[in-house]
C-alpha cells in the first residue's frame, strides 16, 4: 500500500509540480488548496488511510502555514509535517521546528531534496509507530531496545531492578546479543553521572592497570605527570568493565579491594582515594567455568555477580527477528546512509531470516539489514539481497526438512534435485551442469544411472 503524503499549497502551478514529482516516487497524493480543507480532512479521525506526512506552503490566504502545524500538533501529533519557506526566511524555519516541524525546504524547491525530505519523514513515522505499537503491547522495552520475546521481557524486568540497585551487575552472553546496550541502559535509568567504559581486553596489564586505578607522576617511565584512573573519573556515575574474563590474573584482587572497599590506590602511591563507581561487567565467558579453570579469581566471581543478567543468543528468541530487522531498516532510512532505501521486507526474506540461526546475534543481523537496504532495487528487501550464506541456511533447512519428511534416501534426493534443475534450465545440459558444479560428463553418466535405476525397478 503506497504510503500517503497531503500537500498544501495555495499556488496551483507549485501544487501540481510537488504532486507530480511524489506521484512520480511512488507515493499515494493529497493535495489541497487551502490549510483549511487540508485541516478538516486530517482532522478526520476515521479516515480509511490516514495520511503520514504533511507537506505544506507557509504563506497562503486564509490559515497560513504555522497556524496548520500548530493544530496538527494538537490533533495528529503523530504526523510529521514538512514546511516550504521563501529562500533567505531561515529565522522563521528554526522558528518553524522548534514549533514542531518535522523539516523545512526552500524555494526553489528541487525534486530529489523534496523526494528526500518526504522519505526520511516517513521512516521517522514507521519508527515512531513501531515503538507506539511495541508499547502498546506491553512490553516495557526500554528507549532503543527492540524486543518483545519471552526472554527479553524478563531481561527488562531484572534491568529495572538493576537500575535501582548499586550493586554489581554482571552481564553475559554469546558476541553481539546486546550486552553493552544494557549495560548503558541499566546506567541510564539509573540516573547515576557518568557512564565510563573500558574493555579489559584491550590493553596490557600495566596500561589496564594505571587506566583503571590511575598513576601517580613519575610511577614508571613515562608517566610524567599525574593522572587519576577510571574508577575515580566514574565517581557518582557507572564504571562498564567490558570483557571482565580477560582482566588479567594479578589484577583480579585489586578489583576486588575497589569493589569490597569502595577505595583505590593509583599506581606508585600508598593513599587510598574513595570511589563511589558502580560496577557493571559483560563478558562472553561461561566466568564461572573460568573460575574452575583459575583463570579467574572466585571470590571476585561472586562480587561481580550479585546481580546477574543473561542475554539469550537471537537463535533462542526468533519473535525478535522480525522487529529487529524492520527497526534497523527503519534506521538505515533515518540515518540517511540508504536515501533510497527500501520500505520493507519481503515475506519470503523476513522467513528466511527468521530460520536463520544468527551465529553473530543482533549485529550480524544489522549488518544484513544495512547491507541488504542499499543492494535492494525495489522498495522492499527480497531473498536476493541477503547475504547468500542466509539464503543457503534457509534453503538447505527447507530442502532437508523436505526430504526427511519423504524418507528420500541420497540417492533419491540427488536425482530429484537434477531433475528439478534441468526443467528449470529447460532442459538445458549445460547450464543445469554448471549449477550443479559437475562437469558434462558426469551429468549425462548421472542421467543415465538414473533412467537404468528406473527401469531396473
Ligand atoms: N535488542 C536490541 N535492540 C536494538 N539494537 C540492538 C539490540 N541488541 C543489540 N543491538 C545492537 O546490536 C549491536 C551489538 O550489540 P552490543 O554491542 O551491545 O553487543 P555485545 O553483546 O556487547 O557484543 P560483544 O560481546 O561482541 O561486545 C549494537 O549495534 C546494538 O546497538
Ligand atoms: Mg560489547
Amino acid at each position: 500500500m503506497p504510503e500517503r503524503v497531503v500537500i498544501v499549497e495555495d499556488d496551483r502551478e507549485l501544487r501540481e509540480f510537488l504532486a507530480e514529482i511524489l506521484e512520480d516516487a511512488g507515493y499515494d497524493v493529497q493535495p489541497f488548496a487551502t490549510a483549511d480543507a487540508a485541516l478538516r480532512a486530517l482532522s478526520d479521525g476515521d479516515a480509511e488511510e490516514p495520511a503520514d506526512v504533511v507537506v505544506t506552503d507557509l504563506v497562503m490566504p486564509g490559515m497560513r502555514g504555522q497556524e496548520l502545524l500548530r493544530e496538527l500538533r494538537v490533533r495528529r501529533p503523530e504526523l510529521n509535517v514538512i514546511v516550504i519557506t521563501a529562500f533567505g526566511s531561515i529565522d522563521s524555519a528554526i522558528e518553524l521546528v522548534k514549533a514542531g516541524a518535522y523539516d523545512y525546504l526552500t524555494k526553489p524547491l528541487g525534486a530529489d531534496e523534496l523526494v528526500l525530505a518526504v522519505q526520511r519523514a516517513l521512516a521517522d513515522s514507521r519508527l515512531r509507530r513501531e515503538v507506539a505499537r511495541l508499547s502498546r503491547a506491553g512490553t516495557a522495552a526500554p528507549p532503543g531496545i527492540v524486543a518483545a520475546s519471552r526472554p527479553m521481557q524478563e531481561i527488562f524486568q531484572l534491568l529495572s531492578r538493576a537500575a535501582q540497585s548499586r550493586h554489581p551487575v554482571l552481564i553475559t552472553g554469546e558476541s553481539g546479543t546486546g550486552k553493552e546496550l544494557i549495560a548503558r541502559e541499566i546506567h541510564r535509568a539509573s540516573g547515576r553521572g557518568d557512564f565510563v567504559a573500558i574493555n579489559c581486553a584491550a590493553l596490557p596489564e600495566n596500561l589496564l592497570e594505571s587506566e583503571l586505578f590511575g598513576h601517580e607522576r613519575g610511577a614508571f617511565t613515562g608517566a610524567d605527570r599525574e593522572k587519576p584512573g577510571l574508577f575515580e573519573a566514574a565517581h557518582g556515575g557507572t564504571l562498564f568493565l567490558d570483557e571482565v574474563a580477560e582482566l588479567p590474573l594479578p589484577l583480579q584482587p585489586k578489583l576486588l579491594r575497589a569493589l569490597e572497599q569502595g577505595e583505590v590506590r593509583r599506581v606508585g602511591s600508598t593513599k587510598a582515594r574513595a570511589v563511589d563507581a558502580r560496577i557493571v561487567a559483560a563478558t562472553n565467558r561461561d566466568l564461572e567455568a573460568e573460575t574452575q579453570d583459575g583463570r579467574f579469581r572466585d571470590d571476585l566471581f561472586w562480587r561481580l555477580n550479585v546481580l546477574h543478567i543473561h542475554v539469550p543468543p537471537l537463535r533462542e528468541r526468533p519473535a525478535d527477528i522480525p522487529l529487529l530487522a524492520e527497526h534497523f531498516l527503519a534506521r538505515a532510512a533515518v540515518e540517511g546512509g540508504a536515501p533510497h532505501a527500501p520500505r520493507g521486507i519481503s515475506a519470503e526474506a523476513m522467513g528466511l531470516l527468521t530460520a536463520y540461526p544468527w551465529p553473530g546475534n543482533v549485529r550480524e543481523l544489522r549488518n544484513a539489514i544495512e547491507r541488504a537496504a542499499t543492494l535492494a532495487r525495489t522498495d522492499e528487501i527480497r531473498a536476493e539481497d541477503l547475504p547468500p550464506r542466509i539464503r543457503e541456511a534457509g534453503w538447505s533447512a527447507s530442502l532437508v526438512a523436505d526430504a526427511t519428511g519423504r524418507g528420500l534416501s541420497l540417492r533419491e534426493l540427488e536425482r530429484a534435485y537434477i531433475a528439478e534443475v534441468l526443467r528449470q534450465t529447460g532442459g538445458n545440459k549445460s547450464r543445469a551442469a554448471e549449477i550443479l558444479g559437475l562437469d558434462r560428463k558426469t551429468l549425462y553418466r548421472k542421467l543415465a544411472e538414473s533412467r537404468g535405476e528406473e527401469a531396473g525397478g
